[in-house]
């Protein structure tokens, strides 16, 4: 099955072109890896598969099903409910213990019971349980880092989207990063993945570049 397709996809901010007709198609289980310099639209194709940003043309479709790029509280429903997100900045809530940051997407779903076995799960295998009551600004980035993911897969999302995730990690918590998310794709999660460095080749399935708007293998 295919989980998601762009087709035709162009975007521009102002005068300034990003995308033009840019198409890509990323299987289910797919670890899908996205690459590009600096500027070229990495994040901004991202948040449109994230469904976070809208195309300004083109057709989305999310499995067998075409999008309305109008309809946002379909789009809301679909982020919600089957997409995480990981951020090179981890864009916890500061202030907030480590526990709470993990628990605030059941607020924004319909899952709100929650699944203590999944989140007893997920604390334990990434070694959160001796800072869950800390406050996330004391953290290490690693540690930082390991709490988002840990949000990003409490709803058990069939899709986890990650914008440079490891940027602001040494090579250990890096690779500590991409092996959790190699676990979950081992379990049919599909990741999408946007990265500078080819450090981790090994572990995708797929890598595309943007280049002049458009999208190509590497
Ligand atoms: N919301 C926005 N408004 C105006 N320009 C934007 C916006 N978001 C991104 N851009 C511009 O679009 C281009 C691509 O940005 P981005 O997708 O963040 O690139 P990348 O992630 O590959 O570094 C950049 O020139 C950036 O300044
Ligand atoms: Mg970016």
């Amino acid at each position: 099955m295919t989980a998601i397709i762009l087709q035709c996809i162009s975007k521009s901010f102002g005068t300034k072109q990003i995308l033009s007709d840019a198409s890509l198609k990323i299987q289910q289980g797919a670890f899908f890896a996205i690459t590009g310099a600096s500027g070229s639209g990495k994040s901004t194709l991202l948040n449109i598969i994230g469904l976070l940003d809208f195309p300004d043309h083109g057709e989305y479709f999310w499995g067998t099903q075409k999008l309305s790029l109008q309809d946002k509280s379909c789009h809301a429903k679909i982020r919600n409910e089957s997409i995480g997100f990981i951020f090179q900045s981890y864009n916890l809530l500061g202030g907030y213990t480590a526990k709470e940051n993990i628990l605030l997407p059941l607020l924004y779903s319909k899952k709100k019971k929650r699944d203590t076995d999944r989140f007893n799960q997920i604390v334990s295998s990434l070694g959160l349980n001796n800072i869950l009551a800390s406050n996330v600004n004391i953290l290490s980035g690693g540690e930082k880092q390991r709490v988002a993911i840990a949000r990003a897969l409490i709803n058990s999302p069939t899709v986890i989207i990650c914008d440079e995730p490891t940027g602001n990690l040494d090579a250990k918590n890096a690779t500590g990063v991409l092996e959790i998310l190699k676990k979950e794709n081992d379990n049919g999660v599909t990741i999408v993945f946007v990265t500078h460095s080819s450090d981790f080749d090994k572990y995708y399935s797929e890598k595309v570049e943007i280049k002049d708007g458009g999208i190509q293998k590497c």
